[in-house]
């Protein structure tokens, strides 16, 4: 039987969260063994928002060094950068023709993001969905392990694939969504209401994958936690069930048992704890990341067979679809 596929992406506007490695990245590696797994770094999507072009190049070395850190194996997984196979742009454009704008307006992820850039919003922020859903198609991802956030995204790429369907005959596979319950998302450090994000202005909000062992406590120690004085995992304490749910999920503990752990704590306790947690879990990945950085051929190695490998399979696709939606295929005379 054929494996079945799994797909999923993160753009490189940044150093890695806790928040990315524990609703995301973290699950990759989980995939490799059952699945047919590709995953990309999403240079295409990240340009929606500002970039300083040589921070972008930096970046996206980062997020691929950070990927095979984490886990992903070069040999069972497609890494590869999402601009470096054209087709994810071209299936976008087909997309883009058959979605509503009203169904784009209706995207959260948008209307957050066009509130906070509201001076410089352009099409791309608004069209970003239909390339997310582009990605996701091309390679007819059966699963895509993302957080929380992401989850309207998903619907939308499976919406966009039964109306191809439903119009030119069956072409896409239907994706699912791969959200888990713990942990997809994670919270702010300062404010539990809004969630982790490198985007953030104020620095103690996040912890990034890179942070050393001090700082690492430090903004632990300073996570906004409230004056109950008692561990408990429940919706009045959401500081609290945010660190309670960051170790959970680096720990594989159930949240009651945590709380049973703490019963007769302070805070203080609990968040040492949790800052040793979270050392203990990005300490091994930290050693790999400083390796495999400094060894550029060998990144090089990397995304170049993943483009090969990766577009093999999407330039198959989009071939379908442009037939389907009536071009006329083009010929090559050079053969
Ligand atoms: P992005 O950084 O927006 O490209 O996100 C990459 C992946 O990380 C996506 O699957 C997001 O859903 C996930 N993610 C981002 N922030 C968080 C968070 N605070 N908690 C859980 N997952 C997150
Ligand atoms: N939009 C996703 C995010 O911001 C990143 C992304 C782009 C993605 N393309 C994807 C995730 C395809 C999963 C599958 O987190």
């Amino acid at each position: 039987m054929d494996k079945k596929t799994v797909l999923s992406g993160i753009q490189p506007s940044g150093s890695l969260t806790l928040g990315n490695y524990i609703g995301a990245l973290k699950n990759f590696p989980e995939f490799q063994n059952e699945y047919d797994c590709y995953y990309c770094i999403v240079d295409l999507h990240a340009i929606t928002v500002p970039q300083v072009p040589q921070d972008l190049r930096k970046n996206t070395l980062e997020v691929l060094a950070l990927y095979l850190a984490c886990g992903l194996d070069p040999d069972k997984s497609t890494i590869f950068i999402q601009s470096h196979v054209h087709e994810h742009a071209e299936l976008a454009w087909v997309l883009n023709t058959i979605t509503y704008m009203g169904q784009l307006n209706r995207m959260t992820q948008y209307k957050d993001k066009s509130k906070k850039y509201n001076e410089s919003i352009n099409a791309g922020l608004f069209t970003y969905p239909v390339l997310m859903a582009a990605d996701i198609l091309l390679y007819q991802a059966d699963l895509v392990p993302v957080g929380e956030d992401q989850r309207q995204h998903l619907e939308l790429a499976r919406d966009l694939a039964i109306r191809f369907n439903n119009k030119y005959s069956d072409t896409f596979n239907i994706p699912e969504p791969f959200i888990k319950k713990s942990g997809s998302k994670i919270m702010s450090l300062q404010d539990p209401a809004v969630k982790m994000s490198k985007s953030d202005q104020d620095k103690n909000a996040y912890i990034l994958l890179l942070d050393d062992k001090d700082t690492i406590r430090r903004k632990i120690r300073r996570a906004v936690t409230d004056s109950e004085n008692h561990i408990d995992y429940n919706d009045n304490q959401l500081g609290l069930k945010n660190l309670i749910d960051i170790y959970s999920s680096l720990t594989d503990k159930k949240a009651e048992e945590i709380v049973a752990m703490y019963q007769s704590k302070g805070y203080g306790e609990f968040k040492d704890d949790l800052a040793e947690v979270i050392i203990e879990s990005l300490d091994p990945i930290q050693k790999r990341y400083k390796e495999i950085i400094s060894d550029r051929v060998y990144l090089e190695q990397v995304y170049a067979s993943g483009a090969v490998k990766a577009g093999r399979k999407a330039s198959k696709t989009l071939r379908k679809v442009y037939k389907k939606v009536g071009f006329v295929p083009k010929t090559d005379i050079t053969k």
